[in-house]
């Protein structure tokens, strides 16, 4: 089977992290976001992946050449010269998904779920039409595609992207699977498959749903980054997996939902959780306080520090007695001195920050 990653999106509102890798690489749960992806879609039996990229891809080609290798699986860089949008790049890798009358996946780089492949596939086939769109439901769904059925029926009456009012809470997942045939439907320029394929498709009657089971999140930005790590490791936790498994002497976890990077050395006076993710080579210090936060790899919170609620970057540290809370995102080796209040800061990487930041601001 084939499937396309829409990769491309310049991540702006995932900076900083973002100013230092592309997004499908900056890691979720100690893996990069595009890998939990990409083994889903293995799993389903996919080996053909398109990842369709507008930006920086020496960075990403590097890094799958060696994931090819290892699943077995060929991956094909599409880059735009100029961004095509969520519909265009479909034009544009044509050659490869239309090779065979076979589906194809279509998948936005930065939603988490636990990623029923098999399933879709297996009701995409069932139905015959064009298209499946996996669908959730949000609470607050501006932001998203509203979908809107036909009564009693998987097939879809209305695609909204973004409404202005409220049309329904049903949403795109931004996880789809078309036949090759959608591809006549779409020109080699800028489109957007929301707002000008979709709608077109659901009036044509060639458009169904399927409903997700479980978590979802779109982890684009850091406030639903660190809200989609929490339902992730609690996804982890209810299925019992072995990622979870902690070091030896394990006191220092309260609450559960704590994932740990084996190579990371958390000091056993320390109190960990819930909800925390600790990266690879990070170093945790004594008395150190940690609830929902994500320390990437080689982060370093010293003695006694209180973080909450925050994403530390790579090689970042934060000074002894410091607390840092309210969605502070940390760049890549950024320095908060001791004994400081952080609060809500967005700080680009290599900065050092030496006197507090008592409201959301971003440090340039
Ligand atoms: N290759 C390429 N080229 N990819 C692009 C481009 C482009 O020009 N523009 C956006 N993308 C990629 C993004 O990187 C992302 O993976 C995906 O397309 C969706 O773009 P976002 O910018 O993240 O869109 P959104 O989050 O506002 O809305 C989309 O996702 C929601 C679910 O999270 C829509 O598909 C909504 O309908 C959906 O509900
Ligand atoms: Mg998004």
């Amino acid at each position: 089977m084939k499937a396309l990653i829409l990769v491309g999106g310049f991540g702006t509102r995932l900076r900083p992290l973002t100013l230092t890798l592309p997004k499908p690489l900056v890691e979720f749960a100690n893996k990069p976001m595009i890998l939990h992806q990409i083994e889903a879609l293995v799993e389903a039996g996919v080996t053909d992946i398109v990842l369709a990229v507008n930006y920086r891809p020496e960075v990403m080609v590097k890094v799958l050449e060696k994931v090819e290798e290892q699943y077995n699986i060929k991956i094909t860089f599409s880059v735009e010269s100029e961004p095509l949008g969520t519909a265009g790049p479909l034009a544009l890798a044509r050659d490869i998904l239309a090779k065979d009358d076979s589906p194809f996946f279509v998948l936005n780089a930065d939603v988490t779920c636990a990623y029923p492949f098999k399933q879709l596939a297996e009701f995409h086939k069932s139905h015959g039409n064009e298209g499946t769109i996996l669908v959730t439901k949000v609470a607050e769904p501006s932001k998203y595609g509203v979908i809107v059925s036909q009564p009693g029926s998987t097939k879809i009456d209305r695609f909204v992207e973004k409404p202005q009012t409220f049309v329904g809470n049903r949403i795109n997942a931004g996880m789809y699977i078309f036949t090759p045939k959608i591809l006549d439907r779409i020109e080699l320029r800028p489109t957007s498959i929301e707002q000008e394929i979709f709608p077109a498709m659901a009036k044509a009657g060639e458009l169904h749903t399927f409903e997700l089971d479980g978590f979802w999140m779109d982890v684009g930005q850091p406030k639903d980054y660190l809200s989609g790590t929490c339902l992730y490791l609690t996804h982890l936790t209810s299925t019992k997996s072995k990622l979870l498994t902690y070091p030896e002497g394990n006191s220092y976890i309260y609450g559960g939902n704590v994932l740990i990077d084996p190579t990371a050395e958390v000091d056993p006076t320390a109190l960990i959780g819930p909800n925390v993710v600790i990266g690879p080579g990070a170093k945790v210090g004594k008395g150190v306080r940690l609830q929902r936060c994500v320390l990437l790899a080689n982060a370093r919170v010293k003695d006694h520090a209180w973080v909450q609620s925050s994403i530390l970057g790579w090689n970042s540290t934060i000074g002894k007695w410091s607390r840092v809370e309210n969605i502070t995102v940390l760049g890549d080796d950024v320095t908060i001195k001791d004994e400081l209040y952080v609060n809500g800061a967005s700080v680009l990487p290599h900065k050092s920050i030496s006197s507090s930041i008592p409201s959301p601001t971003i440090v340039m």
